[in-house]
């Protein structure tokens, strides 16, 4: 079967859909645990974690009886106005008690990260109705931030690709600069200082716009997909703070942070913050069956269930909000992430993994940064050390690294000038001290 002719019929997410572009592509064909095999029966171990979302590991017997169980009892049912079914209220139960520490006493359903963004963006501007101040409808949000690809999505995202084909976008999306310290605008290498910049930065912005006009702020409490930036400890306690003194909601997009990748159950957690409202999918349901879910604080709760006229209508939701199967899977992998202590094997195997790839910053003069925390790293390639420079990712450096990986047997992924790490949590010592091998021979043989 010839799957690079097959892949003409398919336009692949994320990828040049030009007539005679093709990437070569590597067919998965099973998983097992924290190993896939692709079509030619070659074992790859899987640094990516199929998508930042097989936390648990593949082929897990509690979660595919869990969903066999559901599939013998009820397939699907929906769960709009006056109909349910038991599994979409367990997992509510089931959420709002993992996140009562944040306060968290509402959920909605989607299915994955943008539906979860796009309900938080839709929920944030009803909020301000039921509150009786409708002029609050902006958003700021972070550049590098990525919050899925719906409209909304789109809009609050940071990084121009996603944009330049689908405008116009929402007005009133307002970008701010990242708390990056390896690249930021001020050239800034003092993680207190460039906090107090970027704080500075979001007052004045904040200023500018005026508090009435702004419903919230939106980010992840790591950047993924943007390109792994950590933000310094004391930068979400000052944005909640900044939120907090001008009424603006939080909203923690913690689709690829929820559910133990930074070493925390929350990444917002780990910052010692509860946002007000908490976007989760990929982790939730460990790719098992799509999920995505939204979460609100008592004050959002209050407020709508209060709000007088039409505010308390909850006029969103899809056929698939809650859907039994996904809300089954999530139930058995939400037992794993809590028995097996997830959270803690990504902190403390994600931070050995860290330390065996910061001698790659030394030895290459391609590396030019290597970050991360818990089991979501990268390493960041550019043209020399001195100048920070990316890159081009149209060289294809990063992808051929990835390539040398994949052929020692480790599946890591390139983002632009990147080379992104995030394996299932359940990572033992062994498979990182495999990662850091593969990819420190794999830089040998492409420099
Ligand atoms: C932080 C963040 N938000 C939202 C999304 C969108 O999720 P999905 O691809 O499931 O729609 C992603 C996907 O990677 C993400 O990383």
């Amino acid at each position: 079967m010839d799957y690079q002719q097959r892949q003409k019929r398919f336009w692949h997410p994320m990828s040049s859909a030009a007539a005679g572009h093709s990437t070569p592509t590597v067919v998965i064909a099973r998983g097992d645990g924290n190993y896939v095999f692709d079509v030619e029966g070659n074992r790859m171990l899987d640094g990516v974690g199929g998508l930042w979302n097989v936390n648990v590991g593949h082929n897990r017997p509690e979660v595919k009886a869990a969903i066999a169980r559901q599939m013998d009892e009820l397939s699907y049912y929906q769960t709009f106005d006056g109909v349910a079914h038991p599994r979409v209220y367990d997992l509510a139960d089931r959420l709002c008690a993992m996140f009562e520490q944040e306060d968290m006493q509402r959920v909605m359903f989607g299915s994955g990260g943008s539906d979860a963004c796009e309900t938080a963006l839709k929920m944030a501007r009803q909020y301000w109705v039921a509150a009786g101040e409708p002029s609050r409808t902006k958003f700021l949000s972070l550049r590098n931030g990525y919050h899925g690809v719906h409209m909304g999505g789109t809009s609050v995202g940071g990084n121009g690709v996603y944009h330049y084909n689908h405008g116009p976008l929402l007005p009133g999306c307002v970008l701010l600069d990242t708390p990056w310290l390896y690249r930021n605008p001020w050239g800034c290498e003092d993680a207190e200082e460039l906090v107090a910049h970027c704080i500075r930065q979001l007052e004045e912005t904040i200023a500018f716009h005026g508090p009435q006009t702004i419903a919230a702020f939106i980010a992840e409490p790591v950047q993924g997909a943007g390109g792994l930036i950590v933000p310094p400890a004391t930068y979400w306690r000052r944005v909640r703070e900044v939120c907090d003194r001008s009424g603006i909601l939080l909203i923690a997009d913690e689709v690829v942070t929820g559910f133990g990748r930074t070493g925390n159950m929350l990444g917002s957690r780990g910052w010692g913050v509860a946002p007000d409202i908490l976007c989760l999918a990929k982790g939730i349901s460990a790719g098992y069956v799509p999920l995505g879910a939204t979460m609100y604080n008592g004050r959002i709760a209050q407020a709508i269930e209060t709000g007088s006229g039409f505010s308390h209508m909850v006029m969103h939701g899809y056929t698939y909000s809650g859907h039994p199967l996904a809300c089954a899977a999530s139930l058995a992998v939400l037992d794993i992430v809590e028995s097996e202590n997830l959270p803690a094997n990504a902190g403390s195997v994600g931070q050995h993994l860290l330390e065996q790839l910061l001698p790659l910053k030394r030895e290459f003069e391609t590396v030019g940064d290597v970050r991360g925390k818990g089991l979501m790293l990268a390493l960041d390639l550019v043209t020399d050390k001195a100048s920070r420079t990316p890159l081009n990712p149209m060289e294809g450096f990063a992808a051929r690294v990835a390539d040398a990986a994949r052929k020692r047997g480790v599946l890591v992924r390139a983002i632009a000038n990147k080379v992104v790490m995030s394996p299932p949590l359940t990572l033992t010592l062994d498979e990182a001290a495999l990662i850091a091998r593969a990819l420190h021979e794999a830089l040998r043989e492409c420099c």
